[in-house]
C-alpha cells in the first residue's frame, strides 16, 4: 500500500483506504490543496469509494507561490485529482511567496518566507476567469482577514463563496465570522477541533462529560451552532465516525453561551498557527 506525507509531515499508510472509508462513513466534503501533495490520492480514493462524483464536494487550493500561474496551477490540480471538475477552488493564503519551481517555500537568510508584493486582487481576477472554464463550481479564499477581504471586495466581480480560516474555541474570531456572514461569504473552520490543549479545556471536557460525548464533538457542535462549516481531520476510523456524528447532538443554548464565554476569554496558547494573517 502506498504511503504519503501529510501537510504536517506525518507518514500515513494508505490514505486511499482511509479516505475511501471516510467517504463510506458519510463524509461528503474533502479538503485538499496543491501544497499538501494529496490531490492525486484524494482522486484515487474517490474513485475507489464507488460514490458518484457528483455526490461529493472537493475543495482544493492555489498554492502561495503560484500567484502568477493561476490557470496552469488549477489545471495541475484538476489533472492530479482526475475528477473532471473541482467544486471549490481557494487562494490558499493572501501573502504570495516568491515563485521558485524547485522550492514551494523559499526563505530569506533570517528564516522568514520570501514574499512578493504581487497583489491578491490580481490573483482573484485570474480566479474569476476560471469560472468561465466550467471546470470549477465556486471560488473562494483562505486565511483572509477582514482588512484583506475589504481590499479584495473593492475590485472583485465575484464575491468569494468561502473564506477558510483557523477557527476553534481558542480562536473564535467573532468579528470575522460576523463580517463574512454580512457579505454572504461562508466560513469554513480549519483546525476545527483546535489542538490537544483546546480539547483538554476544562469547560469543554465538562460539557462533554455532561452530554456523554467527546470534547471534539462538543467543539464541532459549537461550530455548527455558529453556522460554520468544519473540516475535521482524523486518521482514525473511530474518530472519523465520532466527528461526523455531531449533527444528531442537541445542546441547550446555555451550554454554548458558557462555552462561547470561555472561548472568547481564552488566549491562544501559542498554538495557533495563523496569527500572521489575523492582524494583516
Ligand atoms: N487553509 C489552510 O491554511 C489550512 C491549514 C490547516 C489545515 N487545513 C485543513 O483543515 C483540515 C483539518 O485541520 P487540522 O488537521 O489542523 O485540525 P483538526 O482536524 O482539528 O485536528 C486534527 C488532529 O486532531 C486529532 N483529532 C481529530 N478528531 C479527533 C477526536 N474526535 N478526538 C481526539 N482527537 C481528534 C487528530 O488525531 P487522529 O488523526 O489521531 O485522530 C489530529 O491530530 C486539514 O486536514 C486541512 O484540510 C487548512
Amino acid at each position: 500500500m502506498e504511503r504519503y506525507n501529510t501537510r504536517t509531515a506525518s507518514n500515513f499508510p494508505g490514505l486511499v483506504f482511509d479516505c475511501a472509508e471516510e467517504a463510506q462513513s458519510g463524509y461528503k466534503h474533502i479538503d485538499t490543496a496543491y501544497n499538501y501533495h494529496t490531490e492525486k490520492y484524494v482522486g484515487n480514493a474517490v474513485r475507489e469509494s464507488g460514490i458518484p462524483r457528483e455526490e461529493l464536494f472537493i475543495t482544493t487550493k492555489l498554492p502561495w507561490h503560484h500567484y502568477a500561474r493561476v490557470a496552469e496551477s488549477f489545471q495541475e490540480s484538476l489533472d492530479a485529482l482526475g475528477l473532471g471538475y473541482i467544486d471549490l477552488y481557494l487562494i490558499h493564503w493572501p501573502q504570495p511567496i516568491l515563485y521558485d519551481p524547485n522550492d514551494p517555500l523559499p526563505k530569506n537568510p533570517d528564516g522568514t518566507p520570501k514574499t512578493t508584493n504581487y497583489p491578491f486582487t490580481k490573483i482573484w481576477a485570474d480566479m474569476e476567469r476560471l469560472l468561465d472554464t466550467g471546470k470549477v463550481r465556486a471560488i473562494g479564499v483562505s486565511n483572509f482577514s477582514i482588512k484583506n477581504l475589504e481590499i479584495l471586495l473593492e475590485s472583485a466581480k465575484v464575491v468569494p463563496a468561502v473564506n477558510q480560516v483557523e477557527l476553534h474555541p481558542y480562536l473564535a474570531q467573532p468579528e470575522l465570522v460576523d463580517y463574512c456572514k454580512q457579505k454572504g461569504i461562508a466560513i469554513t473552520a480549519y483546525t476545527p477541533t483546535g489542538y490537544q490543549t483546546v480539547r483538554d479545556d476544562p469547560v469543554i471536557v465538562e460539557l462533554a462529560s455532561k452530554y456523554r460525548v467527546s470534547p471534539a464533538q462538543v467543539i464541532l457542535a459549537w461550530h455548527m451552532s455558529r453556522g460554520v462549516i468544519v473540516t475535521p481531520k482524523s486518521a482514525n476510523a473511530e474518530r472519523q465516525r465520532e466527528n461526523i456524528n455531531v449533527s444528531f447532538l442537541h445542546f441547550p443554548i446555555n451550554s454554548f453561551d458558557v462555552l462561547f464565554l470561555a472561548s472568547t476569554a481564552a488566549t491562544c496558547p501559542g498554538a495557533c498557527r495563523s496569527s500572521a494573517y489575523i492582524s494583516s
